[in-house]
């Protein structure tokens, strides 16, 4: 007889350079998405400056939370849970978001749902795939994190490979900062790339031996700083739009081919890429293109999504709070949260 409520959840994420408050309405839904975003404030920096970011988190919060219920045209007493992000990412950042929803939750009376960054990232694919459900393969690749996952169901992952040292965004943000486009990165070297030649340099691309899904970054960044000094000493100009296109190309071929490694061995049906990096143009193609003539069905976030974001927290905490989780008023930050771990 009752008509099935909509489930509201109010999202908050703070635990790099953005802070970012949502409303999301039955885990697909987005009703809005605020984000706040420090960037211009780290360029000076050249990178985000930990301090400053949870400073700037403190100011911005409140105001990001009520344009967030104010764009959904909601109030606190339609929500039906808070969801935050405690981990992974930087600890005075990361305290700011879960103080707050911890205070929000509290004198709301509302539940509390910690959510994992990275489980929240592979949920911004479920915004405008509504047909996409688990199981199903991801590449997440953001500033911090270069995972395959397994997603098994919501909330259930299995983490096959994942970055030995730089995260393929941060490879992206040192190569930029090298060559003088300064910070952030990815989206520099993404748009420079296009005036240049991806065959020009023959930067390395490493692989594992005994790894086949494990990534390493470092060997093609110390090429790119090699490449560059070696040009200065001769006193020869370098292209800059060469160097970028080259780099940007082998760090998508690696991403590419382990992604289809594990493609053929696990016999995956459905591939879904998250993260900043997602949004990169070239890695976007040749993921689709690898994918189309595999038979599987590729799907990735609009920009907005890939970045982060609060609407991603929403749908990922929507799905714990329906599989009954909640956090206690002792929830705190965890800066190296492991993926699967709660
Ligand atoms: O997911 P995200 O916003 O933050 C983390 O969780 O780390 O990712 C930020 C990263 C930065 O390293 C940025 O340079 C990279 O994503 N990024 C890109 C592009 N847009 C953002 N990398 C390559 N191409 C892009 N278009
Ligand atoms: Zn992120």
């Amino acid at each position: 007889m009752s008509e099935k409520k909509d489930v509201l959840i109010l999202a908050i994420e703070s635990s790099c350079d953005e802070t970012a408050a949502a409303v999301v309405k039955n885990g697909r839904e987005v009703l809005s998405n605020i984000i706040s975003s420090q960037i211009a404030l780290h360029t000076l920096y050249g990178g985000v400056v930990p301090e400053i970011a949870s400073r700037k988190h403190i100011e911005k919060i409140n105001q990001v939370i009520e344009a967030a219920l104010e764009d959904a045209k909601v109030t606190l007493d339609d929500i039906d849970a808070i969801g935050v992000t405690y981990g992974p990412g930087l600890v005075g950042a990361l305290l700011v978001g879960v103080a707050e929803a911890k205070a929000i939750a509290y004198a709301a009376k509302k539940p509390l749902v910690g959510v994992h960054h990275i489980e929240g990232h592979i949920a911004a694919n479920f915004i405008e795939h509504k047909e996409l459900e688990p199981p199903f393969f991801s590449l997440v690749v953001s500033g911090g994190h270069t995972h395959l996952v397994r997603v098994k169901d919501y909330g259930k992952f299995d983490i096959i490979g994942r970055t030995r040292d730089d995260a393929a965004g941060e490879a992206f943000d040192k190569v930029a900062r090298a060559i003088g486009l300064g910070y952030p990165g990815g989206p520099k070297i993404d748009k420079v790339s296009k005036e240049g030649n991806p065959n020009a340099i023959p930067f390395p691309r490493a692989h594992i031996e005994d790894a086949p899904y494990d990534f390493s970054f470092s060997g093609v960044k110390s090429a790119v700083l090699n490449y560059i000094n070696g040009c200065k000493m001769k006193d020869e100009e370098f292209k800059q739009a060469d160097i970028a296109a080259s780099f940007q190309k082998a760090v998508t071929d690696v991403l590419v081919a382990n992604a289809m490694h594990a493609v053929e061995e696990y016999q995956v049906d459905k591939f879904a890429i998250a993260g900043g990096v997602a949004s990169n143009s070239a890695l976007r193609a040749a993921m689709k293109e690898a994918c189309e003539t595999r038979g599987v069905r590729f799907y990735y976030p609009s920009p907005i999504y890939c970045t982060d974001n609060a609407a991603m927290i929403g749908v990922a905490a929507y799905y714990e709070y329906m599989n009954g989780a909640r956090s206690g008023w002792d929830l705190n930050a965890v800066p190296n949260l492991k993926l699967g771990e709660r």
